[in-house]
């Protein structure tokens, strides 16, 4: 048995928050009764309706995609721009999935959907500090104190980034501009961009690379791979527990 609020969340319906608000508003039904308390525990069996619309049962799937540069990372798009959901459904994939976090219309690679709230709550939750890696190509030459900057930290709107781990890969005096991969574990919007816009090099360019051990190897822009199961768990571990070498007493066995 969970609480209601816990199983809309979970659902992908919306947020924990958002769900309580609807609970206590007299919009969430169990099993056709309205119910305003917020402890009420429902089990698999129970039919949930929220504002009318039968809670969503579905089964989970979870999906790795290489989002193209021009399309927007949400499941659909009022100024009917391209939506990196409309590639799976193109596909035939039915589920109502939807991005795990944000990247922007101009980012490009890895991105993973689903429609497992839990997971993405979990995922985008600060405490995770999942490990995203990006491929920035941005403008002017990096010099090794702007390197410095960004692994310690910068600020943007008021707030010092985590530190975050840095390389200079090449750098183009002829264009003048760099190639750095940087990976951060936080998830403040527009974070890549923000951080080198304080170093003085706008990014040019920008692409994720891998998110936690996930990268897109072998799928061309637009096309996306189920995940594995050990995969999905291996996410819910890392999402609860942090980094295997950060957990007290991890042993790798080696062969
Ligand atoms: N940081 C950004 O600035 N943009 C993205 O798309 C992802 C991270």
């Amino acid at each position: 048995m969970e609480r209601l609020q816990k199983v809309i969340a979970n659902s992908g319906f919306t947020s924990r928050r958002k769900a309580e608000q609807l609970i206590l508003e007299g919009k969430v039904k169990v099993n056709g009764i309205i119910v305003t308390e917020l402890g009420y525990k429902v089990s698999d069996k129970d039919e949930i309706e929220v504002d009318g619309v039968p809670l969503n049962k579905e089964e989970k799937v979870y999906y790795l995609i290489n989002k193209p540069r021009g399309c927007i990372c949400a499941v659909s798009d009022d100024k009917n721009r391209p939506v990196v959901v409309d590639f799976l459904r193109k596909q035939g994939i039915k589920e109502r999935v939807y991005p795990v976090g944000r990247l922007d219309y101009d980012t490009a690679r890895v991105l993973l959907l689903t429609n497992d709230g839990e997971l993405t709550n979990l995922l985008t939750h600060p405490k995770s500090q999942i490990e995203k890696t990006y491929l920035v190509r941005c403008e002017g030459i990096v010099s090794n104190d702007d390197l410095r900057r960004l692994r310690t930290g910068v600020e943007i709107d008021g707030y010092v980034t985590q530190k975050a781990k840095v390389n200079l890969l090449s750098v183009d005096r002829k264009n003048k501009s760099s190639q750095v991969r940087i990976t951060i574990t936080e998830g403040k919007y527009h974070q890549v961009k923000k951080m080198f816009e304080a170093i003085g090099h706008p990014v040019k360019k920008l692409r994720r690379e891998r998110f936690a051990f996930l990268d897109v190897e072998g799928l061309k822009p637009g096309e996306f791979r189920p995940l594995k199961v050990h995969e999905v768990k291996q996410l819910y571990v890392l999402a609860r527990y942090g980094q295997p070498e950060k957990i007290k007493g991890y042993k790798i066995r080696r062969y």
